[in-house]
């Protein structure tokens, strides 16, 4: 089984064919770990993976992340629909948490150990919208200006889903979901050297915010230029979701976001998270003034 690899018109991502992602030999996990880390993005049409499958896939490239309660539960479900089978209404929690994954960010740097990849299969898709959109903070980063690299150098910026969320108008207690803890708000460098390719990336998004030694206009304004500047053509991809469809993205070098969809209609997508390499992903934390404590932890549990 010898996969075919089709590089996407983007500066990242690849599509990847000829392959069973529920049986794959030991040359062609390698071939599929290498391209991970040559596109950033891997989209494997039409695999219809079962949910034990997605994680045995996942956990070929690290220890799962968990995001349920349940330590037996490793995937979940990104999904406006209740399990009656209706969809959310927009003053639910869940729904302000879909809707705030339209904005770009990397998963769980605001957790103490920020995520190395994530799996997204679709499992139900709208008639139209709901794609899921991928930026390269490499590429990104090597479009700036040598006065901006400079200037970014050495700096750093807080990251918080409580601060993220707010910025949406939903603010939530401590305890409400994954990502609001009392663990603190990593701060984290604004360029993140990837720990396999050795390529610098930019690490930002909308968890982001107050970096040290500037104030908070400046901070927002930095932070928002480099979004703007980074997350445009050739280097997005939006990826059109059919049932059955699996991508993998790496986090440390790659922002995403969701697209709008008509909420009446139910997306539902099915997500495991790799869990980053505490040598290179853990972050120290600093109070987190949204948080109802501050107690820090190196653990994401
Ligand atoms: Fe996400």
């Amino acid at each position: 089984m010898t996969p075919t690899i089709t590089p996407i018109d983007a500066t990242l991502g690849a599509v990847v064919t000829d392959l069973e992602l529920a049986r794959m030999d030991t040359r062609t996990w390698k071939t599929v770990e290498q391209a991970f880390h040559e596109f950033g993005v891997l989209v494997f049409p039409a695999q219809h993976l079962t949910e034990d499958a997605q994680v045995a896939f996942a956990s070929r490239f690290g220890a799962i992340e968990l995001l349920a309660p349940d330590p037996e539960q490793k995937a979940v479900a990104i999904s406006n629909q209740k399990p009656d089978g209706t969809v959310m209404g927009p003053d639910e929690h869940r729904f302000k948490s879909l809707r705030g994954n339209e904005g770009w960010h990397t998963d769980s740097s605001y957790m103490p150990l920020a995520a190395k990849a994530s799996v997204l299969s679709a499992q139900v898709v709208p008639s139209a919208g709901g794609e899921t959109e991928w930026a390269d903070m490499r590429a990104a980063y090597d479009a700036l200006d040598e006065a901006t690299r400079r200037r970014i150098a050495g700096l750093s910026a807080y990251h918080s889903l409580y601060h993220s969320q707010a910025k949406i108008g939903h603010v939530v207690q401590t305890g409400a979901g994954y990502g609001f803890h009392t663990k603190g708000a990593p701060l984290r460098s604004l360029v993140k050297v990837h720990p396999i390719t050795g390529r610098p990336a930019l690490f930002i998004g909308r968890h982001a915010y107050g970096i040290p030694g500037l104030d908070g206009a400046e901070s927002d304004k930095l932070l928002s230029d480099l979004l703007d500047f980074a997350c445009r053509p050739p280097r997005t991809y939006a990826h059109r979701w059919q049932p059955g469809d699996v991508v993998i993205w790496d986090n440390r070098c790659v922002l995403h976001r969701a697209r709008p969809y008509n909420f009446r209609e139910p997306r539902v997508m099915r997500h495991t998270r790799v869990a980053g390499d505490p040598a290179t992903e853990l972050a120290p934390t600093h109070r987190d003034d949204r948080a109802s404590a501050y107690e820090p932890s190196t653990s994401n549990r």
